[in-house]
């Protein structure tokens, strides 16, 4: 196979967050380090030398602003300062520069969707219907009866509108009624909510990861949603309808461009947004002329069934939309979502990893899954989080993906002193950091491994991707660069298979196996693939 013209270009220099590693950081359960059952800045400051040590180059770090925690830190009562419940400003400045100081990059959330109900914008809003910040949210006089503007529901169930009794008007708030949304109409929004993003960029952060970046405008007619004749009622009631005029609006990307112009005026900063959408509405996240978000997370991997087929498809599909000089990009858990290893079993999150660090783009990791945590079940009367409380009946709690990260064997596996916020897996005793540190099969070897080879190797971090050939059980594709070439094959079943390379006229030598023992192994006519199994080829040129 010879590299096509196109392909032997001299590559432009690559920006950190394209060759990196992201890895994101639920701050409430990485580490305590005041006993309060709570993980904290300290306790992350204390922990940066075994992510270094794990081979990620960017921290994300979730919320730590004030906030009444309503929705554990999605709900900012100020952006612009740290809770004391995960420390002080001093602590942040430290984290950043021992962050730097280790030669890796932080980022950290920006909610500009909405505020707490608390934020002194809010309270201010809500004071009098002619106060001048009222228009910064987005309120409405009541339908005929009384009835809310419009039936629109909110993310975490019920109506999204909330009446206010005192100014006699209705507010909208597309998660809790605790988090009104901000109109992103009204440009006095835009001046705010980029000062206080200029506030951490000031300080050094890398870049923001932009929350539910597609909620941002909506219909300026507030038009009903159509129903979603595909529900199920085991779906949260917000998927009742589709949410056509209340996200995805055209006017979003002016928003994100403004953002974007932002931090274009710092050096090598990122912006990153929460998308959750097809296709082919992501990818116009990236802008006109990419002046937009530079990695609108991808979530196939998190949102799709683990099937070969599927992810064929999905991956060329996804690479063929991507814009021109669009970088692609892959998550493999997030805060959100079901842990990888409870999704697919652990056998085959291996597999997954070898995915994420094979494919091109940038990889982003969900903290423990590095290890294989899985879902915890919490018993009904701990559940904490609010999708989980206020849709009881449907099982949504996030709080099983959560939980603290395991350590080692001691006490609440080392994560706290005091009584840990949700509980720990029972498995800590066995699934732990420590254990596997210990262990050359572990999960965590094989994530170290798979992280030092991509940073090694410039056709695996920068290099082209080209599909090679799937069916029900395997999933195979090369990726090459810099005179190298890898073709990496994944059997995404427990059974074993047969990989037939004659046709390809592709020869080579393992040099990375899910299973040890196909390390080293010559690829002539074929070669097999145990059950779960996943190989990195290096191919003869
Ligand atoms: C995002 C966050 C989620 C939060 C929601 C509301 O989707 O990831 O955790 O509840 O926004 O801010």
């Amino acid at each position: 196979m010879q590299p096509l013209k196109s392909q032997k270009k001299d590559q432009p220099k690559q920006l950190w967050w394209k060759t990196g590693i992201i890895y994101e950081l639920y701050i409430r359960s990485f580490q305590d380090s005041n006993g309060d059952g709570v993980g904290d800045l300290k306790g992350i400051i204390s922990k940066l030398d075994y992510l270094k040590d794990l081979g990620i180059d960017c921290i994300w770090v979730t919320p730590f602003y004030k906030s009444p925690m309503k929705d554990f830190g999605y709900d900012v009562a100020d952006f612009t300062s740290v809770d004391p419940l995960f420390g002080s400003m001093e602590d942040f400045d430290k984290l950043l520069k021992e962050t730097h100081a280790r030669g890796m990059k932080l980022i950290v959330d920006q909610v500009p969707n909405h505020t707490s109900d608390q934020h002194a914008w809010f309270k201010e809003a809500r004071s009098s219907r002619d106060n001048p910040k009222r228009d910064w949210f987005i309120w409405k006089d009541a339908g005929e009866d009384g009835k809310e503007p419009n039936n629109w529901l909110a993310m975490f169930g019920g109506s999204a509108w909330e009446w206010d009794k005192e100014t006699e008007q209705y507010y909208y708030h597309a998660f809790l009624k605790e988090q009104p949304d901000l109109n992103w109409r009204n440009p006095e929004v835009h001046q705010a909510v980029l000062e206080e993003m200029r506030f951490w960029l000031e300080k050094g952060v890398d870049g923001f990861r932009v929350d539910v970046m597609w909620h941002l405008i909506k219909d300026e007619y507030l038009r009903d949603n159509p129903d979603n004749p595909d529900y199920k009622e085991k779906e949260p009631t917000y998927n009742r309808l589709q949410p056509v005029y209340s996200t995805d609006q055209p006017e979003v990307h002016d928003v994100v461009e403004l953002m974007r112009d932002l931090t274009d005026e710092y050096n090598e900063r990122v912006l990153i947004g929460e998308i959750y959408l097809p296709t082919h509405q992501l990818v116009t996240y990236y802008g006109h002329d990419n002046q937009g978000a530079q990695l609108p997370f991808n979530f196939l991997l998190l949102t799709m069934d683990w099937d070969s087929k599927k992810f064929a498809i999905a991956i060329d599909k996804y690479e063929g939309a991507l814009p021109n000089e669009g970088w692609p990009n892959w998550v493999l858990g997030n805060h959100d979502q079901s842990r990888l290893a409870t999704r697919i079993g652990p056998a085959q999150a291996r597999v997954a990893a070898m995915m994420l660090l094979t494919l091109r783009g940038t990889p982003t990791l969900y903290y423990g899954d590095e290890i294989g945590m899985e879902d915890v079940n919490i018993p009904k009367d701990e559940i904490q989080d609010p999708q989980g409380l206020m849709m009881p009946d449907k099982d949504l709690s996030r709080d099983p993906y959560r939980t603290p990260v395991q350590w080692d064997d001691s006490n609440n596996a080392g994560f706290t002193t005091g009584d840990p916020w949700l509980r720990l897996s029972d498995n800590y005793k066995k699934l732990n950091i420590k254990a596997q540190q210990d262990d050359p099969e572990s999960m965590l070897s094989l994530y170290k491994k798979l992280i030092a080879l991509r940073k090694k190797e410039p056709a695996l971090h920068s290099g082209l991707y080209r599909p090679v050939y799937s069916d029900q059980q395997l999933l195979s594709y090369i990726r090459e660069g810099e005179g190298k070439r890898f073709l990496i094959i994944l059997n995404l079943s427990d059974r074993d298979c047969r990989f037939s390379s004659e046709r390809f006229n592709f020869k080579g030598t393992v040099l990375l196996a899910l299973h040890a023992e196909s390390e080293g192994q010559k690829m002539n006519k074929s070669i097999d693939i145990k059950g779960n199994g996943g190989l990195i080829i290096e191919l003869e040129l």
